[in-house]
């Protein structure tokens, strides 16, 4: 099995969130054999932070600045039958330099690519904030097509502790199952409602902005994705598929009209 490691903590493998991935992937070796891919986001050489440009989205990925410097992690996507995303908690979300190497890759929520690939996502903190980190991650990666069977937010200190220690352990081993079943099982989850809604405002996006650039809604058309309800063959259930359609026309009036609210939290 391929496995593809984005660490995003500058104190690398040696790091507490480098440890957790060592612990899984151990693990995931006694189903299987494995070869790791690995990227650090501290060390892809990305700039302070997305030049926002949007030439991505609008000349194609080849078109970003920082194209060459962000491929070592477009190829260990490419090539990987599972991702596992590690970040360590920073102010109660991901680290800074996994933000960066996921705002690199905002093209794929235009031109999304993983659909059938599992991921994996890991955290670590001194108390909390896993939510948000994990959370955040789940959102993010699921739009560029990757499915999250299994996540796991450990508390650093607290692995000093053997109740503790025991419980991750644990954790790890359902972990690492869960993920060799589902790379083995190859099956792509049907589509939630949050899913169809994300396909319908996708869309929108790159319909509204075909004439900025004509990258994305050729990606588009070519799979024929302006005349389905879903990006691949998965069975898209009916009433999710109604609901999102009746989301997306709020949606649509909202914006053809100005009737749209400002968020207000
Ligand atoms: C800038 C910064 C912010 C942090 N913010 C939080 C936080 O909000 N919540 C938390 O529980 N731990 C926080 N931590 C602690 C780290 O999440 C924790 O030490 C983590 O396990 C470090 O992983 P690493 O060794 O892989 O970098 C923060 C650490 C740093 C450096």
């Amino acid at each position: 099995m391929r496995v593809g490691v984005v660490l995003g903590t500058g104190h690398g493998e040696n790091g507490t969130t480098g440890a957790l991935v060592d612990d899984l992937l151990a693990r995931v070796r006694t189903h299987t054999p494995v070869e790791v891919d690995l990227v650090r986001t501290d060390e892809l050489a990305l700039g302070p932070s997305c030049p926002a440009c949007l030439a991505c989205m609008t000349a194609g990925e080849q078109a970003c600045p920082n194209a060459d410097n962000a491929q070592p992690a477009r190829a260990l996507m490419d090539a990987a039958d599972l991702v596992v995303f590690a970040t360590p908690v920073h102010s109660f979300t991901l680290s800074a330099t996994m933000k960066r190497f996921v705002d690199h890759f905002a093209y794929l929520i235009h031109r999304p690519r993983y659909f059938g690939t599992p991921a994996v996502l890991l955290s670590t903190a001194a108390g909390a904030g896993h939510d948000a980190a994990l959370g955040y991650l789940q959102t993010a990666i699921r739009r560029w097509g990757f499915h999250t069977v299994g996540q796991l937010g450990v508390n650093g200190p607290g692995l000093q502790k053997a109740p503790y220690r025991a419980k991750v352990d644990q954790a790890l081993d359902e972990l690492a199952a869960s993920a060799v079943k589902a790379v083995e099982d190859g099956v792509e989850p049907t589509p939630t409602t949050s899913d169809l809604i994300g396909f319908r405002v996708a869309r929108l996006l790159v319909e509204s902005s075909r004439d900025e650039g004509p990258v994305d809604a050729a990606y588009w058309d070519e799979r024929g994705w302006f005349d389905a309800d879903w990006f691949t063959d998965a069975k898209v259930p009916r009433l999710p598929n109604a609901l999102a359609g009746f989301v997306e026309g709020r949606i649509r009036k909202g914006i053809a009209s100005g009737s749209a609210k400002p968020y207000r939290g």
